[in-house]
């Protein structure tokens, strides 16, 4: 082939390649693509293009081209040796011989395909994601222009696998929240339909233990057994409201009030556990607070069950911090909680606001449950951060709505 025939077939399948690349959606499509063409304007015995698989820390063989199932199978390989590999993107390694090269792991099996030698280009945007290696059975020397072919080819292959990931990422994270809406809907209609039976039968438990316990002698091990089941029963009932409020979804009633008032009221309730466990509470609330539509009740329940919250995960002397803030420009007020308590690790951060979830033994797990919907219910955001050991820090946010927009608002 004369040069100017093989840098127009270069041309030809750079054109086709990146032709895929931008008009097929289907990945596999694409790089079964870049293989075939790749191997065949270099003349190569075949290619093989790996990708790292996040979640196993794999490089996974997602495209091969000339090689047989006996060689593809032959055993795993080192993501380690491939990372060291992959340390400069950009750059076309060539290996001439492949039976002393560290980074080849079988190369008897290799010889044995008749390869003598082989092209590695990393694939990589910001950070290693992949590798095509193109496997030559005789040696050879490479022009700029194949290099280059090369590395365009792999560069724009890269592109490709981040846009794809980019859309697989976001897909599983909206396939996660439909679930997660799907649940709360569900257990939302199911436990309002027990939650009503249960309790009427914990009502007359209740009444008839506490007469019982009021005729029993003091002191004696019946009033003790009998305390312990008003005690459970009680602490059944206020599940079952729990329960009640976090399915019940009452529609918010809207009046205009001031945030600090609410979170004032909320401190107040809650003070005198503050008090008895000798934990401080650092009050900063905004000054030029303005006044938003909210529903008074509810928003004092969230704050509340916060204020819970950042108590019982601070020790004895612990500190807790309230401020409020006002977004002019965004048009919403903030508060937050912090607290200095151990904080969450990681694995349950994801799942604090599902309901039932808690990691304490007289926990229902419904607190921040209810607060996550009544501030959704608000047009709100919820937000937490948190450090184990350090603290935790949540960040409620309403928007500032104008009067006239209440009536629609509340429709
Ligand atoms: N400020 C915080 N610091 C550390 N962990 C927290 C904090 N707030 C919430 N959590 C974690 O989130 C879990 C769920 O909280 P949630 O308020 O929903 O339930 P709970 O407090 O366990 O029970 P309940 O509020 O019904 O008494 C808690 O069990 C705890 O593990
Ligand atoms: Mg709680």
């Amino acid at each position: 082939m004369t040069s100017t025939t093989k840098f127009e077939s270069y041309f030809h399948v750079l054109r086709d390649v990146i032709r895929a690349m931008h008009s097929i959606t289907d990945l596999q499509e694409v790089l079964d693509i870049v293989v075939t063409k790749t191997t065949g304007v270099l003349d190569a015995r075949g290619a093989l293009l790996r990708i790292l698989n996040k979640e196993t820390n794999q490089f996974e063989v997602r495209a091969a081209c000339g090689f047989g199932e006996r060689y593809l199978t032959k055993g795993p390989v080192s993501t380690e040796t491939l990372l060291s590999i992959l340390s400069e993107p950009g750059k076309v390694y060539i290996i001439r011989d492949i039976r002393n090269a560290p980074r080849v792991e079988y190369p008897q099996e290799t010889w044995n395909e008749g390869v003598r030698m082989m092209v590695d280009m990393p694939l990589a945007i910001r950070e290693p994601m992949g590798l095509i290696r193109i496997y030559f059975t005789q040696q050879r020397e490479f022009s700029d222009d194949e290099l280059d072919f090369i590395k365009t080819v792999a560069m724009h292959c890269a592109c490709v696998i981040e846009r794809v990931q980019l859309i697989e990422n976001q897909q599983t994270r909206f396939n996660h929240l439909a679930t997660q809406m799907e649940k709360r809907s569900s257990l939302g209609r199911m436990a309002a339909g027990i939650a009503h039976e249960i309790n009427n039968p914990l009502t007359g438990i209740l009444l008839y233990s506490s007469n019982l316990s009021k005729k029993v002698p003091k002191g004696g091990r019946l009033e003790e057994g009998l305390s312990i089941i008003i005690k459970e029963t009680q602490r059944c009932k206020t599940i079952i409201q729990g329960l009640l409020d976090f399915a019940r979804e009452q529609k918010p009633e809207m009046t205009p009030v001031d945030i600090n008032d609410i979170m004032e009221s909320a401190l107040g309730i809650v003070e005198n556990e503050f008090h008895l466990r000798h934990v401080r509470i650092k009050k900063a609330l905004s000054e030029d607070m303005v006044s938003t539509f909210l529903d008074e009740n509810q928003i004092e329940q969230v704050f509340i069950n916060l204020l819970l919250n950042a108590l019982q995960a601070v020790d004895d002397r612990g500190l807790v911090t309230v401020q409020s803030a006002v977004d002019g420009k965004a048009r919403r007020v903030h508060v937050e909680i912090a607290d200095n308590g151990c904080g969450i690790v990681a694995e349950n951060l994801k799942r604090i606001f599902e309901p039932f979830f808690s990691t304490k033994g007289d926990g229902t797990g419904l607190g921040l449950a209810v607060s996550y919907g009544i501030v959704r219910n608000h047009k709100g955001n919820i937000q937490v951060f948190s450090e184990p050991g350090q603290g935790t820090l949540f960040v409620v946010e309403f928007p500032i709505l104008p009067t006239k927009s209440l009536e629609s608002h509340q429709s």
